[in-house]
Formats: C-alpha cells, sequence, structure tokens
C-alpha cells in the first residue's frame, strides 16, 4: 500500500518516467501530495506532446477558421508552416477534429525523410475507414482502403480517383512533417496532385504541415499551384495567450502562479508555446516537490537552473564564444538587449541604420557586433525579407533570458543600470 502510495505521488510528479523515481523512499514520503483531484503536471504541460481538443490548446481561433474557409468554402489546399514547436501539428489536430464536426473524412500521416510520393499517398489511404468504399475491390486485402490503390507506382491522376470511390461528401488529407522529405520528385507529384484536383473540382483536399520560414521551401517552386493554396505561416501566440496557459494549467494542476512566475515565463518564451509548456511543467513540478500549491521564487529557480543545465552543449558554446576574452565590452548586456528587441508575431525584427549603429528591434547595436552576428550565423534573415532579422536558433534566446532570470532571481543583476528592462516586466495584453 505504501509503495502504491508512492507510486502514484511520483507519477502526480511527473517523474514516471524520469530518474528521480529513484529518489530515496525517506525523501519521497517526506513529500506531501497535493489534492487528489489535480491533473498530473505531465498531463498538463506538455513540452513534448502536441495538443488536442479546443480546451487543452490556447489561442489559434483566427488560424483555425481561416483553414476551414480555405477548405470548406474557397475550395483550396492549405500549407500550414513555421519554425519547429510553434504548434503546428497542435494546431492540425484541432483543425481535423473541426473537420470531421462538419462532415469531412480525414486521413493523416506524419513523414519521414525516405518518405515518397507512393508511402505517403498509401499511407493516408490506409488511414481510411474500409467501410467508407462505395465499391467492391476484388483483392481486400490491406489496412483500411488501401486495397483500392493499383500495385504500380502511383501517379497523382490515382489520388484524384480516390473520392469516386468513397461514401463520404469530402476527404482530407493531411501531410504532417512535409519538411523531412528528402525526395524532390515527391514534391512536383504533390503539385501536381494539387492542381489536378483543383482543375477537376475533386473534394479531396490536402494539408500539408512541415517545419520552414517560406512556403516554397515546403512545397517547392510550383507557380501553376499558387492560387489553389492558402499559405498560413504560423505566428508566435500573444503574451496574454502565453499568460493564459500557466494559470489555466496551473489550476488543472492545483497550483497557483504568482504574477512573478507568469512573467517570467511569458519573458523566456517570447510567444514559442513548448518554451511555456517546459518552464510551465519544469515551475510546476518544484512547487509540488516541495508540497506547496503555490508557487514561490524558490521554485522558479530551480525550474530555470534545470533549464540552464539542459542547454545543448552547442548553444552553451555559441554564448560562451560571443561574451568569451576579446569579444566586445558588454557583450552580455547587448544580447540580452537584442533577446529582449521588438519582434514580429513571426519573431522577426525590423533593421534600421544610423551612421554609427545598427538599430535592431528598436535596440541600438554597435556595427562590431552586428557584423559579428550575421557573420557567425547568430542572425540570419529570413528569405524575401530584406529588412528583418531573425535569430537562427532560439535556443540561445532562451539561454540568455534563462541567465538573466537567475541573475534577477538572486538580485544580482541591476537592470536599469545597463539600459535593459527588467526581465520581469509586465504581461502586455491583447495583441
Ligand atoms: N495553442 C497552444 N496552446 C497550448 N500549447 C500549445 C499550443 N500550441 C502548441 N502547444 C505546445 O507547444 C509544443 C509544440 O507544439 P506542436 O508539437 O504542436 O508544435 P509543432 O510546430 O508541430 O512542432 P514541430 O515543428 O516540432 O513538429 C507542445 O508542447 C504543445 O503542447
Ligand atoms: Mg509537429
Amino acid at each position: 500500500m505504501f509503495r502504491s502510495f508512492l507510486t502514484r505521488l511520483a507519477r502526480r510528479l511527473g517523474w514516471a518516467n524520469q530518474a528521480s523515481v529513484a529518489a530515496p523512499v525517506a525523501e519521497v514520503a517526506a513529500r506531501p501530495a497535493a489534492p487528489a483531484q489535480s491533473a498530473l503536471p505531465t498531463d498538463v504541460f506538455t513540452p513534448t506532446r502536441p495538443r488536442s481538443g479546443r480546451k487543452s490548446l490556447v489561442g489559434r481561433q483566427a488560424e483555425l477558421t481561416r483553414i476551414l474557409d480555405a477548405v470548406l468554402d474557397e475550395t483550396a489546399h492549405v500549407v500550414l508552416y513555421s519554425e519547429r514547436g510553434r504548434g503546428k501539428t497542435s494546431l492540425s489536430n484541432l483543425t481535423i477534429e473541426a473537420l470531421r464536426r462538419r462532415g469531412a473524412i480525414v486521413a493523416r500521416c506524419a513523414c519521414e525523410a525516405e518518405s515518397t510520393f507512393d508511402t505517403i499517398a498509401r499511407s493516408l489511404v490506409r488511414d481510411l475507414p474500409p467501410s467508407l468504399l462505395s465499391v467492391e475491390l476484388p483483392d481486400a486485402d490491406g489496412e483500411g482502403c488501401e486495397a483500392m490503390l493499383p500495385q504500380r507506382s502511383l501517379r497523382p491522376a490515382d489520388i484524384a480517383a480516390i473520392p469516386a470511390s468513397l461514401n463520404c461528401p469530402f476527404v482530407v488529407f493531411v501531410i504532417d512533417e512535409f519538411d523531412r522529405v528528402t525526395d524532390l520528385e515527391t514534391r512536383t507529384r504533390l503539385a501536381d496532385t494539387i492542381k489536378l484536383l483543383s482543375d477537376r473540382g475533386i473534394r479531396l483536399y490536402f494539408m500539408v504541415v512541415g517545419v520552414s520560414d517560406t512556403l516554397e521551401q515546403i512545397i517547392g517552386q510550383h507557380p501553376s499551384i499558387q492560387r489553389n493554396i492558402v499559405p498560413i505561416h504560423l505566428p508566435l501566440l500573444r503574451d496574454d495567450e502565453i499568460a493564459g496557459m500557466l494559470t489555466k494549467g496551473g489550476q488543472q494542476a492545483g497550483i497557483s502562479f504568482t504574477d512573478a512566475a507568469v512573467r517570467l515565463v511569458v519573458n523566456v518564451a517570447r510567444g514559442m508555446p513548448y518554451m511555456a509548456q517546459l518552464l510551465g511543467l519544469r515551475i510546476t513540478q518544484a512547487a509540488l516537490r516541495r508540497g506547496d500549491e503555490q508557487v514561490q521564487d524558490v521554485d522558479l529557480v530551480a525550474a530555470v537552473n534545470r533549464l540552464l543545465d539542459e542547454t545543448s552543449a552547442a548553444v552553451v558554446s555559441t554564448y560562451a564564444s560571443l561574451v568569451g576574452a576579446g569579444s566586445e565590452p558588454g557583450m552580455s548586456a547587448l544580447l540580452f538587449r537584442l533577446v529582449n528587441a521588438e519582434q514580429d508575431q513571426w519573431g522577426r525584427m525590423a533593421v534600421a541604420r544610423t551612421p554609427s549603429h545598427v538599430v535592431v528591434g528598436g535596440r541600438r547595436l554597435p556595427e562590431s557586433v552586428w557584423n559579428r552576428l550575421m557573420d557567425t550565423g547568430i542572425l540570419i534573415q529570413p528569405e524575401g525579407e530584406g529588412g528583418m532579422v531573425q535569430f537562427r536558433d532560439r535556443g540561445l534566446v532562451y539561454y540568455v533570458q534563462l541567465l538573466a532570470a537567475r541573475a534577477d532571481l538572486a538580485g544580482e543583476r541591476q537592470a536599469a543600470a545597463n539600459g535593459a528592462p527588467p526581465l520581469l516586466r509586465p504581461v502586455a495584453s491583447g495583441s
């Protein structure tokens, strides 16, 4: 019984798959359990899992409406793209639920590096329930509706023929992780399929999802299908949405986040749901480990330290080389200013020039620092966006924010003295 209590407690603290399950029995037993009706922290904050269900996602209403309009009213195909971890798969889940409620039959697949047009199409058709088939197939072997496809290499016309053999008003094929596909021919065949479906008004729509900064990187250069596609470049979440994610998640986990905790997460995440989920989880775990339902600064310190410890060696060494011996004086403060510069909803910062400085997102950088950041590829220009830059690796942004947060929490950093805004600044509301 005592053992099962410990197991339940470990699950509640989200240790089920972690080394800390092996914590000494006496130490674990000393930690009081939080209220039984609360959800597990790892069920509430899910940095490694896409979300599903309207109630579990914050924001994304505008993007969902745009996707539904595209498919339902404009009979267009959708390409959803963004940098990694911004919530594409979560939004796809939400879209699939909404489409199914409107009568669509949705099949989905996730690509691998080896995926081809053939393997993707077959995997999608396997995901269609055989009960939908409106025709008798001579050879009913295979999963789902797989038997409807010819054995030879598939052509766009084979895909266009699918809806005619199904009893359903319309079909949506969702292809996730399309950026992983290395075979160029697959992109061309998909574009040809989209063209064919559009030209013939066939009610089968594709939603192609992948990591990219541009539409072209995802589907390739196919001007013939541009007008048949609605591109959706998924924005970051707004600060108030991140704050809402935290407070709501806290309530579900039986934890109350202080304003300082919410501000910390908002400021470190800078609109990135993945980071908000991760930091939210670590703070919650730290508070529960103390047996407290109220987050305290000590939990923020524990969470920040843990994330700093888990930062990749590549990011740590990039930072060290930037602020190390021989670098610009005050480089760490400059970096802090830069990672807090004004960004647009896609994380891009406007660049302007004065005779002696480069102004990035409203923050002045000496020319030498700007040159170094561009030469080393820390800042990059997004394709087709001449007057903008973005961080190549968002990990560096988090690292700088976390270091500053650690100093803030230790009361070491005097933000006003170096002209930087205090890290724990108030959260802006609205967009
Ligand atoms: N709208 C949202 N509300 C709450 N959490 C979200 C939201 N969108 C994404 N998340 C969280 O952010 C993280 C990343 O989400 P998701 O896996 O959907 O992103 P992605 O863009 O598909 O990532 P990848 O590029 O790695 O495939 C997950 O932890 C997910 O739970
Ligand atoms: Mg994804």
